[in-house]
């Protein structure tokens, strides 16, 4: 059955609230296109996908948006991380221009979150700005990166270190498209449920530990998988409408900066392994911030605040949801030298989150050589 979250911004000036949509029954595609129809008000679409999610489900897609007399300028770019690029960003572009797309047309992006995070930034420059559609297509961009209108691209210095705030029109979640990914994609996007339970909601992390075998089969249990989607996206819903721009740090609990739990030894880990020549590959978003979330468990409790059940907890969980557990061989020097230039970083101080209880976070500014020192002091020798 269809359901919905609804993203209720503040209204600033322009009522930028905006419904998710949750589809687990076939035919999703028909929908999506009466959504887009509606919407796009006799508007081009748009299109940003990648190399495999065009092969998978672009086709259906496409029928359904051309059955409607809707006209398709799409872009195929190439899978994964390094489609995060202004020159990428400038090839999209350049083929909407030229296919015809003017300040009428509507941006569909369609695929994971490196296509999200693209096409969402292109959107909101091209023209000086057009709306978009996030049609998310992996379990990590339909929890998380689909939602809350952070867009933008990776610098040679870092990732996402150009960006916009641009909040889509609507999100579509089609979940028959979980069941064409990867054992390691799905267990990626589980990740980031998992940081949702244990920032916000004690019972998704309960609902995790009952039925977390069950949560790595798309195939077999769309319902669950539809639950937990649903659940993980009121959460962020709710946090990103109470600070959308992550300017309440300072606040109890810490605004919408409470969503990098994981993320601060999480991206220092990721680009490490990006830079590493390992068999498996570089770390997914979603395992190095399962890798991330135990690290910060240990942080909170070395310095004081942290829920001491925690690190445990996720110890026992993570593996079952496939996903890493191997901090204390992956962390040395070089990986926490990269703390050092973690863009949210503020003056000389990190701003670590803790969790202190499950469901409830607090910020704590922290010296990066002293998190090194928390870390690598606790490693077996
Ligand atoms: N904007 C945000 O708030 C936010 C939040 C979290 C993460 N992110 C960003 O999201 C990105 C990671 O997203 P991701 O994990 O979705 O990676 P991704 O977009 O690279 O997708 C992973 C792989 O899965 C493939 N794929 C996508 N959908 C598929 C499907 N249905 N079936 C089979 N294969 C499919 C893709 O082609 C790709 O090879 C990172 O760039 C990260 O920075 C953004």
């Amino acid at each position: 059955m269809l359901t919905w979250v609804d993203v209720r911004m503040p209204s600033i000036e322009l009522d930028r609230s905006y419904l998710i949509y949750i589809d687990p029954d076939a035919g999703a595609e028909v929908r999506l296109a009466d959504a887009l129809q509606k919407r796009a008000q006799g508007g081009a679409i748009g299109v940003v996908t990648d190399e495999t999610v065009a092969m998978l489900h672009w086709e259906r897609i496409e029928a359904a948006l051309r059955d409607r007399g809707m006209r398709v300028v799409s872009v195929v770019v190439p899978d994964g991380e390094s489609s995060k690029t202004l020159s990428r960003a400038e090839t999209v572009a350049e083929n909407w221009v030229r296919g015809g797309l003017d300040r009428k047309s509507v941006v569909l992006a369609l695929g994971g979150g490196v296509v999200g995070d693209l096409g969402g930034f292109v959107a909101s420059v091209f023209l000086r700005g057009v709306p978009y559609v996030q049609v998310p297509t992996t379990l990590l961009a339909q929890v998380d990166s689909s939602v809350g209108g952070k867009t933008g691209v990776n610098l040679p210095s870092g990732k996402n270190l150009m960006g916009t705030f641009h909040q889509p029109l609507f999100v579509y979640a089609d979940m028959s498209t979980l069941t064409t990914l990867s054992e390691r994609d799905v267990s990626s996007g589980l990740a980031e449920i998992v940081k949702h339970g244990v920032i916000a909601d004690p019972s998704l992390l309960a609902l995790l530990e009952e039925r977390a075998e069950d949560a790595r089969k798309p195939i077999e249990e769309p319902v669950l998988l539809g639950e937990l989607v649903r659940r993980s996206c009121t959460i962020k819903a709710q946090v990103v409408a109470a600070d959308e721009r992550e300017t309440d740090v300072g606040q109890p609990g810490g605004g919408r900066a409470r969503l990098n739990f994981g993320h601060t030894v999480g991206h220092a880990l990721e680009s490490a392994s990006a830079h590493a020549h390992s068999a498996a590959g570089p770390l997914r978003h979603g395992e190095a911030v399962a890798l991330g979330m135990l690290a910060a468990a240990r942080i909170g409790v070395a310095l004081g605040p942290g829920d001491p059940t925690l690190e445990a907890r996720l110890e026992k969980l993570l593996p079952r949801l496939g996903l890493p557990i191997d901090l204390d061989r992956r962390l040395d020097a070089g990986v926490l030298e990269r703390l050092n230039v973690d863009k949210k970083r503020s003056g000389a101080r990190i701003h670590m989150v803790l969790v202190d209880r499950i469901g409830s976070t607090v910020i704590t500014p922290v010296e990066p050589a002293r998190l090194a020192e928390i870390l690598l002091g606790s490693k077996p020798r």
